[in-house]
């Protein structure tokens, strides 16, 4: 049985180490050495990680890769992208290639609307707190003031405060529901200090005003935060081309190809169970480059999602037709991202990754991460729709099974010739290994 620790937070690093180690690990020598193995040896840079969230004990890796040759809006791009999975990158730089001679991605910004509430509970007469909110309304502007003055000279700032009744949703519910605007910030920090202090000026001045009985006075707030569903900041990125200009190796036949690809989205938009996974293939672009550049992808995972159900079922965010012989694919999702702010100057590679890409501004950020989902999803439909997804797949991950069984270099020869023309599975390439291993002829 483990051990419970107190005081965990305030032992050292070693100590950290040395307790998790010695209480989990059969051979603990040897679980230290794996953690240390990822230190790094510049101290200022492992205090600078450290320091990024509590109990820090090691680095994780995950690898930095390129996508090049993306013709955005008519320019050429190498986007960066932090990611796991074996295939992502490839897919997303055949994608780039293939659209950079076919006219190349086109995207926009559609609106940048970022949402906070105050959630809270008003026990009365509900017209009452409508002329008190419609009274008090500019006050939660005046007493912001030292909040967003700056957020103002940039051109941001608040845009709009509303009082919401919910209370056909739950007794006594209600809100203040704050739209912004944050330039070239994610903005939540900017977001929730306006709306504690909103808070604040919600429960003084209806402790001042004469019109409320006791009880309407005594304003419950339940929390204040930001809105991570942000259907009015919204990117679009397309593609498209003449249909016979689909053409190339893979597809000899590009009506028949655009065709059954468009049954592919369609089939997405109508159908959750294979919107999920072809909105996952959307998200292993859009993670991977809201990673890469220090942006927060559990919040833009959670808007997303949302955004793919508005509808009251959840479908597919891309679509595409073809109309007049023109192919169109296009996507649109909602990204809050900033470009200042928050990690974006304090770790180097999401500062190497913004250099990159031209230390782009937030709207020029989120086209990119818009134009990485799009490919994503076009990778994975060509594939899907024609050789199916197995073969390059497997083919990628061939390495990653070599590495599970330590193939030397010789033997990685032998087996990526041997699957250069087979069907490469876990099983097919273990027992290929085993083969190899066991033939006399390869151990002389
Ligand atoms: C795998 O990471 C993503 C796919 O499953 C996406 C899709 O099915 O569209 C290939």
């Amino acid at each position: 049985m483990n051990n419970a620790v107190a005081g965990f937070s305030k032992l050292s690093k070693e100590e950290k180490i040395n307790w998790i180690a010695k209480e989990y690990f059969s051979n603990p020598q040897e679980a230290l050495v794996t953690l240390k193995k990822y230190w790094n040896s510049d101290e200022k840079l492992q205090k600078l990680h450290d320091e990024f969230i509590e109990n820090t004990i090691s680095n994780f890796y995950i690898p930095l890769g390129v996508a090049p040759n993306f013709l955005i809006n008519g320019k050429y791009n190498s986007i960066p992208m932090a990611i796991e999975e074996s295939s992502v990158v490839a897919a997303a730089s055949k994608a780039a290639k293939f659209w950079s001679t076919r006219g190349g991605f086109k995207a926009r910004v559609l609106n940048t609307e970022k949402i906070g509430q105050v959630h809270f509970i008003y026990k009365g007469d509900e017209s009452k707190l409508e002329s008190f909110f419609a009274i008090i309304k500019a006050k939660f502007f005046s007493n912001t003031q030292n909040i967003t003055k700056n957020m103002q000279k940039r051109g941001g700032g608040i845009l709009d405060i509303e009082l919401k009744v919910k209370t056909h949703l739950l007794p006594n519910y209600y809100q203040l529901h704050a739209t912004f605007d944050t330039k070239d910030s994610m903005g939540a920090n900017f977001i929730n200090s306006c709306l504690e202090q909103f808070a604040k000026t919600l429960q003084e001045e209806a402790q001042l005003w004469d019109l409320f009985s006791e009880e309407e006075k005594n304003i419950e707030v339940v929390m204040s935060i930001l809105s991570n569903y942000v259907p009015n900041c919204i990117v679009r990125a397309e593609v498209s081309c003449p249909v016979e200009d689909l053409v190339e190796k893979h597809i000899p036949n590009p009506k028949a190809f655009a065709e059954r690809f468009i049954r592919a989205v369609q089939i997405a938009e109508v159908e959750p169970f294979r919107a999920v996974t072809h909105n996952k293939g959307i998200m292993n672009g859009i993670d991977a480059v809201v990673l890469a550049t220090g942006n927060d992808f559990r919040a833009v995972e959670a808007g997303i999602h949302a955004y793919a159900s508005r509808k009251g079922s959840y479908s597919s965010l891309s679509h595409a037709k073809i109309e007049n012989d023109i192919f169109t694919f296009w996507l649109e999702v909602p990204l809050a991202l900033g470009t200042v702010g928050g990690l974006t100057s304090l770790h180097p590679l999401v500062k190497f990754s913004l250099e990159m890409l031209e230390n782009p501004s937030a709207e020029e950020l989120m086209q990119f991460v818009a134009v990485a989902g799009l490919a994503q999803n076009f990778a994975a439909l060509r594939s899907l729709t024609t050789t199916g997804i197995q073969d390059g797949h497997m083919k990628m991950h061939l390495n990653n099974i070599l590495n599970q069984f330590e193939a030397t270099e010789d033997e990685r020869h032998l087996i990526h010739k041997h699957f250069k023309h087979q069907v490469v599975s876990h099983s097919s390439v273990v027992e290929y290994i085993e083969t190899l291993r066991n033939s006399e002829q390869f151990r002389l």
